[in-house]
């Protein structure tokens, strides 16, 4: 029940209406029985300073924040993570002295679902599909977690190069190789982990997939699509057929749901609850698996 003790969390983007955050907040609130609630407001672009400020002034507890304001958001923050300031993206806010505090949880979300998979990132080859905004974030965690070579493949080459460039400088090492996605076959033989990040196989463009040879897929030992509608996506299926383990990016929502929840309230949420929510999420989504 809402009532004068209750703590307000909320996701400020545009548009928000779509959004799962909210069931995934409150679904844990009322697991926990933790007095909080969690709403959506929609931001314009020019009012993403007035929003924080506002939320900071109304006691605010957390905020989260999405497309089209992850960059935009850095300028009114008191304090940034140094993961999130390297990625250069924010997605959300912890109240700190005087202010808010920026964490990137996608990344982090990711993470965990990795972890959880049992899928490493140390000393591993990586093929990173896309050069967007969770690209970015994704190239910059390889790079953290030790991954030895990450091929960063695009479309429009000139984005996988300032990709690179800025993580290579950042990290000091030549870990990202910036290619056109049209020369993927240049990659040298091997066995890798591939992370498939465009938003190519979308629904409902089911049927489509980034790279249609079959020959692409025979050196993937575990493909990772952060789509996750549909549920198996075409990326996963080729990998599968050709032996590999295929995730998709429910998971990567959830936690970086999860860890805004527990930077906020300062606790940490068991996995039993987390995979409660995630059965509520499915049910929603009207997965069935
Ligand atoms: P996000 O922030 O979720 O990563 P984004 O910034 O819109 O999303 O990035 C979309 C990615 O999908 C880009 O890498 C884009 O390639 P370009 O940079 O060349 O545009 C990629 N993408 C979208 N449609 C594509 C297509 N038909 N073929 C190949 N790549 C595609």
């Amino acid at each position: 029940m809402i009532d004068g003790k209750t703590r307000v969390c909320g996701l400020i983007g545009n548009p928000v209406e779509h959004s799962c955050s909210p069931l995934i907040h409150n679904a844990i609130s009322e697991i926990l029985g933790i007095n909080m609630v969690y709403a959506t407001f929609k931001v314009e672009k020019d009012m993403v300073c007035d929003a924080v400020r506002g939320a900071y002034a109304l006691n605010i507890l957390g905020m989260n924040v999405t497309v089209p304001h992850k960059q935009e958001v850095l300028k009114s923050l008191v304090e940034t993570d140094p993961l999130a300031e390297a990625i250069g993206a924010v997605n959300t806010l912890v109240r700190a002295d005087g202010g808010y505090k920026g964490y990137n949880t996608d990344i982090l979300g990711l993470y965990r679902s990795l972890v959880e998979e049992g899928v490493r990132l140390s000393g591993e080859h990586v093929i990173l599909l896309g050069a967007g905004g969770a690209s970015r974030a994704i190239a910059f965690l390889c790079a953290d977690k030790g991954a030895d070579k990450v091929y960063l493949l695009n479309r429009t080459v000139e984005k996988a190069e300032v990709i690179a460039n800025e993580v290579n400088r950042k990290m000091q090492r030549n870990v990202i190789v910036p290619m056109a996605l049209a020369d993927y076959q240049e990659i040298p033989k091997g066995n890798y982990l591939c992370i498939q990040t465009t938003s190519v196989g979308l629904h409902p463009n089911d049927g489509d997939v980034v790279i249609e040879d079959e020959a692409f897929y025979e050196n993937i030992h575990t493909g990772y699509d952060i789509i996750y509608n549909p549920y198996e996506t075409r990326f996963m299926k080729m990998v599968k057929k050709h032996g590999g383990r295929a995730f998709n990016g429910l998971k990567m929502l959830l936690y970086q749901a999860v860890a805004a929840y527990e930077l906020w309230n300062d606790i940490e949420v068991e996995k039993a609850v987390s995979n409660q929510v995630f059965e509520r999420l499915k049910k929603e989504l009207e997965i069935h698996d």
